[in-house]
Parts: C-alpha cells; sequence; structure tokens
C-alpha cells in the first residue's frame, strides 16, 4: 500500500519527483501520513492519527503547532539552510535599495516615458534620488544562522563594517563567516554603532516585538532596518512613530499587511526572501528526502520539536521506532520488555530535547505483542514498526 503525502502548499516538481513508486499524493488530507507545506497556517487543522510527519519547504515553522504536532508524535521538520542563498541576495539588494533612491528614479522614468525631453530633464532630476554608497558603513546582523552568515560575508565582501550578535551560534555557522565579522555580546551594542541592523532570528515568544520604541531609542539617528524574517518581530506602532519622527530612516520588509504598505520611508517586498527557482527547488528536495528517511527508516534529521536521531538505514532483521515523554525509565522499559522473548537489541539510538524524545531499536526479531505492549507504556506516544 503507498504511502500518502498531502501537499498544503505546491512544492516545487523535482522536489515531488523524488517520490517514487512507494508514494502516492493525496488531496485528503486527513488520510495522509506525511504533509509538505510552505506557508499555509496549520494551527487551526484537525492532525488526523494517520499524520506521523509534518515537512516545511522553508526555515520559518511559526506556521505549525509544533507542540500540538509533538504532544501527537507528529515530526516536524524544515529546510534550514536550503533558501539562505535567496534570501540573502534580496538582504544584499535591499541594503543598496536603502542606500540609493533606485525606486524613486525607476518611476521618475515610468512617469516620464512620454516625456520628449527625458534625457535632458534626468540630468536636473536625478539630484532628487542621490543616495549614500554602503561602502564603510556599520552594518549590524542579529542572528548568525545560515542567512545571517551569508549575508556577513556579502556584506564584508562589499566593503561593509560588519558587526553580529547570536548566543546560539553553531560550529558550523562559525566555521563558514569571514574573520573580518566582528562578534558583539549583545544586541544593545549593535544598536548604538550601526548604520544599518538585519535580523535573522525566528519568531518566538521570546522575539516577538523586539524591535520596539526601547529598542529603536538606543539606535543610531536615521537607522536602516532590513526585516526578511517574519512581520511581528517588529512592534509596528513603535516602528511607525520612529519612521515619523525620522528615528529610523528607513525600513525594508518582506511582509505587507496594511500597516507596513501605509507606513512612511518604508520599501515592501511580497515574501520574496526565497521566491527564487533554486531556493524553491533545495527546500522542496529537502523537506522530502527528509521526510523519505524519516518514513523509510525512522531517522529523524533538522526537526524542530523532536530530537535529531540517525541509526542509519537498518541492517538487522527488526527496527522499532518510539515517540515518547523525556522522563525517566523509559529506555530500561523498553529493553526489559524487548528483550524478555530472548530477542537482542542489535542497535539503539535514543536522544531527547526539551520535553520529547525518541528512540530507536534495531532487533533481531519483535512480535506484534512487543509492539503492543511498548504502545501501552506511559509516556509513550506513538510505536512504529519500520521493518
Ligand atoms: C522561510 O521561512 O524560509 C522564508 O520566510 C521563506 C518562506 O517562507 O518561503
Amino acid at each position: 500500500m503507498s504511502i500518502k503525502v498531502n501537499c498544503l502548499n505546491p512544492i516545487a516538481a523535482c522536489g515531488l519527483d523524488m517520490l517514487d513508486d512507494n508514494y502516492e499524493i493525496t488531496e485528503n488530507i486527513p488520510e495522509a501520513e506525511a504533509i509538505l507545506v510552505r506557508s499555509a497556517v496549520m494551527h487551526d487543522m484537525e492532525l488526523s492519527d494517520n499524520l506521523l510527519a509534518v515537512a516545511r519547504a522553508g526555515a520559518g515553522v511559526n506556521n505549525i503547532p509544533l507542540e500540538k504536532c509533538a504532544d501527537k508524535g507528529i515530526v516536524v521538520f524544515n529546510t534550514p539552510g536550503a533558501n539562505a542563498n535567496g534570501v540573502k541576495e534580496l538582504v544584499v539588494a535591499s541594503l543598496l535599495l536603502a542606500a540609493r533612491d533606485i525606486t524613486g528614479g525607476i518611476q521618475w522614468c515610468k512617469d516620464n516615458r512620454d516625456n520628449a525631453d527625458i534625457s535632458k530633464d534626468a540630468e536636473k532630476a536625478k539630484k532628487a534620488y542621490a543616495g549614500t554608497e554602503i561602502k564603510g558603513k556599520k552594518l549590524g546582523i542579529i542572528g548568525l544562522g545560515a542567512i545571517g552568515v551569508l549575508v556577513a560575508n556579502a556584506a564584508n565582501r562589499l566593503g561593509m563594517d560588519v558587526y553580529g550578535c547570536d548566543p546560539y551560534l553553531s560550529v558550523e555557522h562559525a566555521l563558514n563567516m569571514s574573520r573580518d565579522v566582528t562578534m558583539v555580546k549583545t544586541n544593545e551594542e549593535l544598536y548604538e554603532m550601526c548604520d544599518y541592523l538585519t535580523v535573522h532570528v525566528p519568531l518566538l515568544d521570546s522575539t516577538k516585538g523586539m524591535f520596539n520604541k526601547a529598542a529603536f531609542d538606543k539606535m543610531k539617528d536615521g537607522v536602516v532596518i532590513l526585516n526578511f524574517s517574519r512581520d511581528t518581530l517588529v512592534n509596528e506602532g513603535d516602528m511607525k512613530a520612529a519612521l515619523d519622527s525620522g528615528k529610523v530612516g528607513k525600513y525594508v520588509v518582506d511582509f505587507p499587511n496594511p500597516t507596513t504598505v501605509n507606513m512612511p520611508n518604508t520599501i515592501v517586498t511580497p515574501h520574496l526572501g526565497a521566491s527564487t527557482q533554486e531556493s524553491e527547488d533545495n527546500c522542496a528536495k529537502m523537506a522530502v528526502h527528509q521526510i523519505r528517511d524519516f518514513l523509510e527508516n525512522g531517522n529523524i534529521k533538522n526537526s524542530v520539536n523532536y530530537p535529531n536521531c540517525d541509526a542509519g538505514i537498518c541492517s538487522a532483521a527488526r527496527r522499532i521506532t518510539i515517540t515518547h515523554k523525556n522522563v525517566p525509565n523509559m529506555l530500561s522499559r523498553f529493553t526489559s520488555l524487548v528483550s524478555k522473548d530472548s530477542i537482542n537489541i542489535e542497535n539503539m539510538v535514543s536522544k531527547s530535547r526539551g520535553d520529547y524524545a525518541y528512540t530507536i531499536l534495531d532487533t533481531s526479531d519483535s512480535t506484534d505483542e512487543i509492539v503492543e505492549e511498548l504502545k501501552k507504556i506511559d509516556s509513550v506516544i506513538r510505536v512504529r514498526v519500520i521493518k
């Protein structure tokens, strides 16, 4: 019987092509074992008992109820880094759009399309669209994940003086970052010295509204702020006041809403950061690859609500995977139950993350009875027999 996958949003064909004959795309959401999603909001969706995995073809996961999924043993994946270059390129373009009145100049040419003297008049008109250069200006980057690091390196190569802040900077991202980037310990240090600030952090309770009056008050007058992460990282009432007073010189935001599109000195794009063929392809392929590895081998890579847990391809006779609560004595209960009929555990990987944990057991044999007993253990959420 084929494995049913639902696409809540259109997903790039090269990703869907990676689903072989064992898979079937279904429109019937309750029968889906996996959901592929881009920006569809899943918070009010009924999560059926068939659903094992959700993969977001993108980085942000604020459209997915992570806790509710974890509680039902549904593993949620994202695709970190897969669209980072697309976002980085738009951030670089936006630094230039903010520094020079390129959009105003283009509009002037359009408005003068019937003017026979446009060449001559342009030489007079152009002073209204003059700008500044980004070379030598201080750029502060909040969040040095896959996107932040690419932005840091690109801005550094464009001659900007780049500063970064990220208390969770990974070794991998640190190794990929130019040594010319100066790390600071707090966002406040960036606020005080930078001409440009760009934010690349996820939307969490702790980051929501982080750009507010208190933060603006610490920034340089006329600072340019770029937001390609999520609109609600910014307190828009405070941002409007800061733009009105000139405290913030320009706001470039990739999230149109009735407030942002009506703000002064604001350049708004329609969530175009990752809208490139390459990013969409990369995200789709990574999402499908991760879903397949999870459904077929039980391995978890790039989950945002369960720990990463990889036991490779199973060479033992049986593989059982268990999503469970991260509480004491789970492993001893699993192992004593599985081994009571002299069944050998050939390989075991168990990882935890916050309140949840995941265990992969490769065994010489198993019985339906053992699987049913495992399901009955308190704090076990879901048991799957992979083979
Ligand atoms: C992301 O979260 O990866 C970006 O905002 C792009 C997208 O949502 O498609």
